[in-house]
């Protein structure tokens, strides 16, 4: 094994440490990594097929394909999991139908395989969906106090606060008052905002006192390849926003959904990855094929994302279609995504200069291939249409 790959390995045997910390740190705690793991929303929106038994479904898979030995730790469940009303007491209450045993239970059954368990709700009136009937599901606007608690008696560990009927009231009023009532729930509750980027969150929500741990910059993604790219180059400029336990969160992955190719799949999660973005899996794992489960696992991709030195990519070149993006690593080497958005093939020469690296000898890991060369930094490459090329670069 070369010297490099061995950095290599080492880098992704570290990472399950490291993703175990993100898993326990809450808003405004020690510094952490973007966070890893699932959410239904992207392969079942509101449908029927979202129950307690597919999330268990779920939580059995993390375990027998690897995804949690990979860092992937959080379950969450996103709109449609509530009832229509409210309590007698005012709590917020379960889907009977979806969820039969409570949510309680499905918590603990998460928490059983050393998982984290996400729940979901708005910072208005009532959720995003559906407003069959004329009835939205409630959302947490002047209940946040009381909703954090039942979050808490729950069990919950990560809570993402939508924006959809938010009657107005000021964002930055909305998303602090669930930021403290969270904070005052005796539990450590992730703070996942989700406000699409419509007040600059990135300039606010990672301070105090809302102090949360990743904020969408951007609308829905959908899954294909125009909807990934235009949210990719929304959120690569908004990098010295982004630093340890405070991320830029251009939404959750469409890996595996169908809709894109595995060559346009390959670039989404490198694009992710080398943004230090939040790496949600958001396809159903248990009928995912093995061409999008590799690319979920390739560790020495997520060994950039969760990088302890957490600093999200720099975009160097932007150029006739061509992206460069470098992102400094905590061992002092630097990963490389080079990014053909293009609709034919391209010839791309990269300069080391240009990657910020002094004139030298350097060894070249490339994260899709597994193959290693040895050069003077700089990259010469044919990408086809569409495709990321991924590398770590560095001296030892
Ligand atoms: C909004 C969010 C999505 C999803 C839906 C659910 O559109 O941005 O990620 O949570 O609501 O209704």
């Amino acid at each position: 094994m070369s010297d490099s790959l061995a950095a290599v390995r080492r880098a992704a045997a570290s990472l399950v440490c490291v993703a175990a910390v993100a898993g326990s740190a809450s808003a405004g705690a020690a510094p952490m990594p973007p966070q890893m793991g699932f959410n239904n929303w992207n392969s079942t929106h509101c449908r029927d097929e979202f129950d307690e038994a597919m999330i268990r479904g779920i939580a059995d898979k993390f375990i027998s394909l690897g995804l949690k030995d990979a860092g992937y730790r959080y379950v969450n469940i996103d709109d449609c999991w509530a009832n229509w009303q409210r309590g007698a007491d005012g709590s917020l209450q379960p889907n009977p139908k979806r969820f039969p045993g409570g949510i309680k239970a499905l918590a603990d059954y998460i928490h059983q395989h050393g998982l984290k368990f996400g729940l979901y709700s708005s910072a208005g009136s009532s959720t995003c969906e559906p407003l069959q009937e004329n009835r939205g599901f409630p959302g947490g606007l002047g209940h946040e106090k009381q909703d954090a608690a039942t979050f808490a008696a729950w069990g919950v560990d990560y809570l993402k606060y939508d924006n959809c009927n938010n009657q107005k009231v000021d964002a930055h009023q909305r998303y602090t008052a669930m930021a403290e009532a969270l904070r005052g729930s005796g539990r450590p509750i992730f703070y996942s905002m989700c406000e699409w980027g419509e007040n600059k969150p990135w300039l606010w929500a990672g301070k105090p006192p809302v102090d949360a741990g990743s904020w969408r910059t951007t609308g829905d993604i959908s899954d294909n390849y125009a909807s990934m790219l235009k949210i990719f180059k929304q959120n690569v400029v908004l990098d010295s926003y982004a630093r340890p336990g405070h991320w830029n969160d251009p939404d959750m992955l469409e890996v595996g959904n169908g809709g894109m190719s595995d060559v346009e799949y390959r670039s989404h999660f490198s694009l992710w990855a080398i943004m230090a973005a939040p790496l949600l899996i958001g396809t159903d794992l248990r009928t995912i094929k093995p061409d999008a489960l590799q690319i979920l696992l390739n560790k020495e991709v997520i060994a950039v994302d969760q990088d302890p030195l957490g600093v999200q990519g720099h975009q160097v070149r932007d150029a006739d279609g061509v992206h460069v993006i470098v992102k400094p690593l905590k061992d002092g080497s630097r990963a490389v995504a080079v990014f053909n958005e293009g609709d034919s093939p391209r010839d791309v020469s990269v300069d080391a200069a240009e990657l910020g690296l002094k004139a030298g000898h350097y060894h070249l890991h490339d994260l899709w291939q597994h193959s290693d060369a040895k050069g003077d930094g700089s990259i010469k490459l044919t990408l086809p249409a569409h495709a990321t090329a991924m590398y770590r670069i560095g001296q030892r």
